[in-house]
């Protein structure tokens, strides 16, 4: 007995205060959905909660919950009723994942197969997963389609790659499950307010992170991991998509609810492919001047080449990437530069 006008009015249940998380949530805000946030703080700040408040000028309820902790879920999905779930939640460092593995297969599957009994025993089906262009592995299609076969380089890449199965699982034993999996490209960008944008934890592990930093004087220049590749100038090409344009795809795939699709994956990526010396020329671009960068060997585990074959969520989600790499870049400075100790420093913003 779900409500009808399920686009708008049902409350769905999502991760939120981390980088995806929360500008999806104000995608869904503007968007009038009604939504409640929960998260483990693991990876994330409080102030992310204040900053989306700020932006939408609503608050949105939060309750800092675990998805390992069965009965802590079990408290919202009494208190609310929801409708949907976006899953955020999972540990994402790829070198970590091979330091502590355990780890990983404990917080992502283990997480993620609670979160799906709890949900099962509210009987809400619907379930939007943040999936990783990673279960490509090394792929031998460029222009990647969702159809590639799959595969993983290391253990954080596997647990996406669990994910997948076991919810592939759930919908072929129980068809009445919509499980969408969103293969994600590589997210830059910030929110174009300056108030939102990644926040990592300790040395950034990413490339536009890690390059921001460099701009606002925390690291002296970056490394650039190989120029050996098969590519117009020896560095890796990854398909870089503006986090805004990623969170309006779990808008869309939300919304792709409304019919019974089972289980699909869905690329969200933009087609296009950029090296890392045009992302270094692009983001320089944005802030002014030049930015330094040293080339060193390829980092272990790396791929040539992740560029995304959009066509299927173009077509079945009625959404398409629209922002450009150049705003992209414009809107990290522009939120790195107001909050270059990120959200838990002075704003400028
Ligand atoms: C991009 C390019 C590097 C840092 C990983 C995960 C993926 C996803 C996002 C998420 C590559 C090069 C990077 C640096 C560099 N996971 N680079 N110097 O590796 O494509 O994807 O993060 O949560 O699942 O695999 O992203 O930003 O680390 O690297 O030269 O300091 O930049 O070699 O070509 P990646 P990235």
């Amino acid at each position: 007995n779900k409500p009808t006008n399920y686009g708008d009015t049902g409350r769905k249940l999502t991760g939120g205060a981390g980088y995806i998380g929360s500008h999806t949530v104000v995608e869904l805000v503007q968007d009038g959905q009604n939504v409640v946030v929960i998260d483990n703080m693991h990876n994330a700040s409080f102030e992310a909660m204040r900053r989306i408040e700020k932006i939408t000028g609503k608050k949105v309820p939060f309750a800092p919950v675990d998805i390992l902790d069965k009965e802590g879920l079990n408290k919202i999905f009494e208190k609310f009723d929801i409708w949907a779930v976006i899953h955020f939640a999972g540990l994402k460092a790829v070198g970590e994942s091979s330091k502590i593995p355990l780890d990983y297969y404990h917080n992502n599957i283990s997480g993620t197969i609670t979160l799906l009994e709890v949900m099962k025993a509210h009987n809400v089906k619907d379930m939007v997963f943040s999936s990783s262009a990673t279960v490509y592995g090394d792929p031998p299609i460029i222009p990647i389609p969702e159809t590639c076969p799959t595969g993983s380089v290391n253990p954080y890449g596997r647990t996406k790659l669990f994910i997948e199965h076991i919810m592939r699982d759930l919908c072929t034993a129980e068809p009445e499950w919509n499980c969408a999996l969103l293969r994600y490209f590589n997210p830059a960008g910030a929110h174009p307010s300056g108030l939102m944008g990644e926040d990592p934890r300790g040395v950034p592990n990413n490339l536009m992170p890690y390059l921001a930093q460099v701009a606002v004087g925390k690291r002296e220049y970056l490394t650039v991991f190989g120029n050996d590749y098969k590519s117009k100038d020896g560095t890796g090409i990854r398909d870089y998509i503006h986090v805004v344009d990623l969170a309006r795809g779990h808008l869309a795939a939300l919304k792709k609810c409304h019919e019974r699709f089972g289980c699909r994956e869905w690329n969200l990526g933009t087609g296009h492919g950029s090296t890392v010396l045009e992302m270094i020329a692009a983001f320089s671009k944005a802030v002014g001047r030049e930015l330094p960068y040293k080339i060193a060997p390829r980092r272990a585990g790396d791929v040539p080449n992740l560029t995304a074959d959009p066509t299927r969520a173009n077509k079945e989600l009625n959404w398409k990437a629209e922002l450009s790499l150049e705003q992209a870049c414009a809107d990290l400075w522009h939120w790195q530069s107001n909050n270059p100790e990120g959200l838990l420093g002075p704003t400028a913003a």
